[in-house]
């Protein structure tokens, strides 16, 4: 989605545009930067998988609910409420977890090591609990999601699963959810008394969870796993 598809701009959508922007942006760019699947050895299908399973699986809901706790006006908290509610009635975090177990691909201890650095910073970063910051981190994450989900798809097909409904279920909901979130961002805004940060601040969250998702494509790109 293009800040064109917005029609009249409103003063919040003035602000939002820029961002929502900048998030496309970085979408488009890490979807592009997929490695090439035919060109994956099983091994590193399998290494894709594991570490999305091992960022998503047990952060996803964690990462909404500080959103939730750090937002102020009264759309945002409905908004992500709602979010939560689905997550949590529709069993997301099982849904992958037998995505993962259908692909051979649950994560194992060194897929978690892999992910762990860019994972840490991420979680201190939520611990802030800055509600604007959480809310585009979040919108990014979410559209991200529906983007990577035909490819997510496409490499649990090479490991021989047939498995579909995680995949089904957030290529559809998940656009629906990003806009939403952009609505609960614009509510936020709305009610901030002081003068926002430069967007090169709002977006600190969105460039920290960008480079998770790096480490979830690149495994060697990262370079060696980290010790804690
Ligand atoms: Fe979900």
């Amino acid at each position: 989605m293009t800040s064109e598809s917005f029609g009249l701009m409103t003063p919040e959508r003035s602000h939002t545009a820029p961002l929502q922007e900048h998030i496309d942006r970085a979408i488009h760019d890490l979807i592009a930067s997929c490695p090439n699947a035919e060109q994956l050895s099983p091994d590193e299908q399998r290494g894709i998988i594991a570490r999305y399973t091992a960022v998503l699986e047990g952060n996803f809901i964690y990462w909404m609910t500080a959103a939730y706790l750090s937002v102020v006006s009264q759309q945002a908290h409905s908004i992500i409420q709602e979010n939560l509610r689905e997550e949590v009635r529709d069993n997301h975090p099982g849904m992958l977890r037998k995505f993962a177990i259908a692909a051979h691909a649950v994560p194992t201890d060194s897929d978690a090591l892999a992910v762990y650095r860019n994972l840490e910073n991420v979680r201190l970063f939520v611990g802030r609990l800055s509600g604007v910051k959480i809310v585009l981190m979040m919108a990014f994450f979410e559209g991200w999601i529906t983007r990577f989900m035909p490819y997510l798809e496409g490499l649990a097909k090479r490991q021989g699963s047939a498995e579909q409904e995680y995949t089904d279920v957030h290529g559809v909901v998940d656009v629906v959810h990003t806009q939403e979130l952009f609505r609960a961002l614009e509510a936020e805004m709305r009610l901030s008394h002081d003068p926002l940060p430069p967007p090169t601040e709002l977006l600190e969250g969105v460039g920290l969870l960008r480079s998770l998702i790096q480490t979830i494509l690149h495994l060697r790109a990262a370079g060696p796993a980290l010790a804690p």
